[in-house]
């Protein structure tokens, strides 16, 4: 593996989530894979659950870390080509290239715009930083995509269901939320659920509300919320702001919440969420509290995630 940018990175995603839950069980394994190895973390935007994840998985390894959290420790940067300087103190371009000197992986988080689609589903900053690295690049999310939460949302739905042993019916359900939000956790989940072959998936969400199709391919969709969690096995609740009325709230409607109520309809389903999450917004207290919600498997499996990344990367560097 020469970057992790998307599942496309991956050569055999069943391996690669058996490797991964290997690591959890033996977390120190491979201790002595980073010795002189240092992975850089560099955030445009906060984060608990990856910036902590991602710092313990390369401690395993016997790795040095850094962080950077460019908006309160560092300079203003420039994203844009051609652009006087006259507000911002340093290009991205120079940015980049520096810290990747200052490690042997680059690990960047740095989310959509949600007014500029095109340039959000071009990807057109990540790709830069891509170019401008000159060392493996990890995506911590960026505009579309959040591979590191969507591996260890597979790892959590291998451990429910005996690894894939038999078909389950997975759905993915918009949630209501106050604010506007990415589309990377519902993209990243379809494009990594697809390569599932026993998993039978529906993306339930208002009118309006259709991902990109690119993602979404291959996904039974419906607008019908009660409908999907019939017989359902995973229920993993989600916002996204709408994809073809770019960026925007188009339903604050609460009936879309996910509720005890809602559950019952289900095959005794397990409650996923890749956190943070707005209780009684998304999903009301007595589902986030249940014995079924797994969220916090989730997020401890998103230690081994990262940790199975950064080992294949380290074991492909010259
Ligand atoms: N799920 C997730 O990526 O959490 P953070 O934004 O806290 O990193």
């Amino acid at each position: 593996m020469k970057k992790f940018f998307s599942v496309d990175d991956v050569v055999n995603v069943y391996d690669l989530i058996e490797k991964a839950l290997f690591l959890k069980k033996k977390p120190y394994n491979f201790q002595n894979v980073g010795k002189n190895k240092t992975i850089g973390l560099v955030f445009f935007n906060p984060s608990l659950r990856t910036r902590i994840s991602c710092q313990k998985a390369a401690f395993h390894l016997g790795c040095n870390v850094w962080v950077l959290d460019i908006n309160k420790d560092s300079w203003k940067i420039e994203m844009n080509d051609g652009n006087v300087m006259k507000i911002t103190q340093e290009h991205l371009k120079e940015a980049i290239s520096v810290m990747s000197i200052y490690c042997d992986i680059l690990a960047v988080r740095t989310f959509p715009s949600l007014y500029d689609k095109e340039s959000d589903y071009k990807e057109v900053i990540f790709n830069k930083i891509l170019n401008y690295s000159k060392v493996p690049v990890v995506n911590m999310e960026s505009s579309t995509l959040h591979p590191l939460q969507s591996l260890a949302d597979m790892m959590t739905i291998a451990e429910y269901s005996s690894f894939f042993k038999k078909k389950c019916k997975v759905v993915l359900s918009w949630a209501p939320h106050i604010k506007s939000l990415p589309h990377s956790v519902a993209n990243s989940f379809s494009q990594w659920i697809s390569k599932i072959d026993q998993i039978d998936f529906t993306i339930a969400c208002p009118d309006k509300y259709d991902l990109n199709k690119q993602f979404s391919k291959g996904a039974c969709i419906t607008h019908h919320q009660n409908t999907a969690f019939i017989n359902a096995d995973f229920i993993y609740a989600k916002n996204w702001s709408s994809y073809s009325n770019y960026g925007k709230i188009l339903c604050e409607n609460s009936d879309w919440m996910i509720t005890e109520n809602k559950m019952k309809l289900t095959n005794n389903a397990k409650f996923m969420h890749c956190l943070p999450v707005r209780r009684n917004i998304v999903v009301e207290d007595a589902v986030l509290d249940s014995e079924y919600s797994i969220v916090l498997q989730q997020a401890e499996n998103r230690i081994y995630a990262a940790q199975v990344i950064f080992l294949e990367l380290i074991q492909s560097l010259s």
